[in-house]
């Protein structure tokens, strides 16, 4: 498996959407606009993909000097716990290192909760709603170094 960054519009993009779609939107009745996808083009596109096929995705986007926010990870049901997502994950962090951040932060699935804890992703605030479904805050420290603890 190979985990590689892509072109907002490009043909791989497309394959990401296509995938988001069925993971993530389809079953909650949903799916992307083009003004939704539209608005992510200065965003971060991840993919794992093995050969030709894409297996899993998700995507940074930056919230300040210090943040970036995960948004979209998604796995393909026949291919989940197989370490694709915590892959993806690693992969992210140290893209988002590299860039100078110190914290990453997501509004989680309720669903996926145990997937980030186990990935030193902590719970914060309150739960609420989103599309619909319970979400979680989660954020993890990435950069203890640069980090501003005040
Ligand atoms: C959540 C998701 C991205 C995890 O990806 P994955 O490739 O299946 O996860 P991994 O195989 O890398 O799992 C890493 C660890 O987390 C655990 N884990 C995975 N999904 C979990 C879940 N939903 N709840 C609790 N633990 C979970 C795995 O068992 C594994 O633990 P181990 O290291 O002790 O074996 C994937 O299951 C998915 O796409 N789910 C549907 C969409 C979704 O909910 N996305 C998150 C939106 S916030």
């Amino acid at each position: 498996m190979g985990l590689r960054q892509i072109d907002h519009g490009s043909k791989e993009y497309r394959q990401m959407v296509s995938l988001r779609n069925k993971v993530l939107r389809e079953p909650l009745g949903l799916k992307f606009s083009q003004e939704e996808l539209d608005k992510e083009k200065d965003d971060i596109h991840i993919a794992a993909f093995e050969d030709d096929e894409l297996l899993g995705c998700c995507i940074l986007s930056r919230v300040d000097k210090q943040t970036f926010r995960l948004r979209q990870m998604a796995v393909l049901e026949n291919n989940q716990h197989k370490g694709i997502g915590a892959s993806l994950l690693n992969y992210v962090e140290n893209i988002a290192r590299d860039r100078g951040a110190t914290k990453i932060m997501m509004h989680s699935r309720a669903t996926a909760v145990g997937f980030y804890s186990k990935m030193g992703y902590k719970l914060y605030g309150e739960p609420f709603m989103e599309l619909g479904i319970p979400h979680r805050f989660m954020q993890k420290v990435i950069n203890t170094f640069n980090h501003d603890l005040s």
